[in-house]
């Protein structure tokens, strides 16, 4: 029993939006969607229009959302925004060398609007003038916006429009944070799959033709500096998972989409990526640890060793302590019981097989301790808290910064067992129920993690 944790990231993707909460008001409220709002999808009862100048498009069979017609909407879009700057003094070549150190430090970090959107709704709607504040305050901190389609990805020319702005008028330059997540064949070892591409149909290059549309979009940019988390769960089911065929299968494509992107990424000159590394509780056990390292330093080499990969990410939408006060029971039996001791493990044997990794860890849901039944429990867990603050200062010279990739109070996956993508980790005892399809907003679970953050807002 080790982690499940796959399927919780399907469900991270669908940001679902705001909007949707007001849909389920009085109905006059609800008859054209706004710019980004939910559109349709399997299940979706509200609004399928959208208002002027936004068109309803189709993500996946599970989410359409209203993309502004300015910024594209089909997946064959091709980039003809004109925002992007025409005179920069540094614009990539292609040949670029990394900043010296760790990239988050010098910059400030983009709050993407839709995220605060849906924090801003959330919040009008608790009663209570104290948390209230504090769910108001969460709008202020950074977290990851996950690209797990192809029709988001236009959204990202947005918001580094936006970002650049920022950077000129404020004299730093922002950072915005990005999540690559859109293999063919994705979440090969969970029971039901819900990626938008299959290796059977085009996947590759349909996951090419993605990667290009991101490095299009920030090529625009480059005055902007962008984080990526490469694919959340698909290198860790590489080191666990080849023996369900579907892994077994995506093995060779999986590495080849990998490479792509991060080779393509490294071009730009201002994309500094972390490969997603599972969490302690899946790659820390010992028996994982020397696979895991030879799986990610080997598959670094082969892409020829890009300067601009800055080394892994931990602990992506999961519940782990960075530094727990002492071992939850439930981790009993492996000695890397939370994310430093299980960094502390990988790195080394990261180094010396060639991958001098830097690390950054998500303790975005990580507040509180102590409330899993088992380690591999992994949906809307029961009692979770907001957990450190996004930072550089992490206290280990491994960690390049604390984050916040999953956006807190998006719902990891629904509890009705009727429902087409339910799984059975979203009603055990320890997750928080009913719990409402995922990527779409869970409010009672957000009201939580914002009376339990730890450190509190
Ligand atoms: C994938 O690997 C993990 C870690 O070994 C394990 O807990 C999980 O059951 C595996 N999933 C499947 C579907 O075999
Ligand atoms: C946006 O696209 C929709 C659908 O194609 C169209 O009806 C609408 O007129 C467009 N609006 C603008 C402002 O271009
Ligand atoms: C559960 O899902 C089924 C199938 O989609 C649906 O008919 C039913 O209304 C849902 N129940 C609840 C309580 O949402
Ligand atoms: C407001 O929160 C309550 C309690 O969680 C919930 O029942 C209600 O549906 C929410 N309303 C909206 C508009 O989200």
């Amino acid at each position: 029993m080790l982690s499940t944790f796959s399927t919780t990231l399907s469900d991270t993707k669908m940001l679902s939006s705001v909007l949707a909460l007001v849909a389920i008001l009085p109905a006059f409220v609800a008859a054209q969607g706004a710019v980004w709002s939910q559109c349709g999808g399997q299940g979706w009862t509200g609004a399928t229009t959208c208002v002027a100048g936004a068109t309803c498009t189709v993500s996946s069979q599970y989410y359409s959302q209203c993309l502004p017609n300015s910024s594209g909407g089909t997946t064959t879009t091709v980039v003809t925004t004109t925002t992007g700057p025409t005179t920069t003094a540094s614009a990539p070549t292609g040949s670029q060398t990394p900043a010296a150190g760790n990239p988050f430090t010098g910059h400030n970090i983009y709050l993407t609007p839709f995220y605060a959107a849906e924090v801003a709704a959330a919040a009008a709607n608790i009663t209570d003038a104290t948390t209230k504040a504090k769910a108001l305050s969460v709008a202020n901190i950074p977290t990851f916006t996950w690209f797990d389609t192809v029709a988001k990805v236009p959204s990202l020319g947005t918001y580094l429009a936006a970002a650049s702005a920022q950077g000129k008028s404020s004299g730093t330059p922002s950072l915005v944070q990005i999540i690559v997540y859109d293999l063919p064949d994705r979440d090969c070892a969970a029971s039901a799959s819900n990626g938008e591409f299959s290796i059977a149909n085009n996947g590759q290059a349909n996951y090419f033709n993605y990667i290009d549309q991101l490095v299009a979009q920030i090529k625009q940019f480059p005055d902007v500096r962008v984080v990526a988390i490469i694919e959340p769960d698909s290198l860790a089911n590489l080191v666990t998972n080849l023996s369900v065929a579907k892994c077994a299968n995506a093995q060779t494509t999986y590495l080849a989409c990998v490479t792509y992107a991060i080779q393509q990424l490294n071009t730009l000159g201002n994309v500094y990526s972390y490969l997603d590394a599972g969490h302690a509780g899946w790659l820390g056990w010992p028996a994982n640890l020397s696979p895991a390292a030879q799986l990610f330093a080997s598959l670094y080499k082969n892409a020829g060793s890009p300067s601009f990969v800055r080394g892994l990410a931990t602990n992506v939408a999961n519940y782990n302590a960075l530094s727990a006060a002492s071992p939850d029971p439930i981790t009993q039996g492996n000695s890397n019981y939370d994310e430093i001791h299980y960094i502390d493990a990988l790195g080394p044997a990261l180094t010396s097989a060639g991958f001098p990794a830097h690390f950054i860890v998500d303790q975005g849901r990580s507040g509180v301790q102590n409330i899993r039944q088992a380690w591999g429990d992994w949906c809307n867990v029961k009692g979770a808290g907001f957990g450190i603050r996004p930072t550089t200062n992490t206290g280990f010279t491994a960690i390049d910064a604390i984050v916040w990739a999953k956006p807190g109070g998006e719902c990891d996956g629904t509890s009705n067992s009727s429902a087409a993508r339910f799984d059975f980790h979203c009603a055990l005892a320890d997750a928080d129920q009913p719990a409402p399809e995922a990527g779409t907003w869970f409010q009672e679970f957000f009201t939580t993690l914002v009376t339990k953050a730890n450190p509190p807002l």
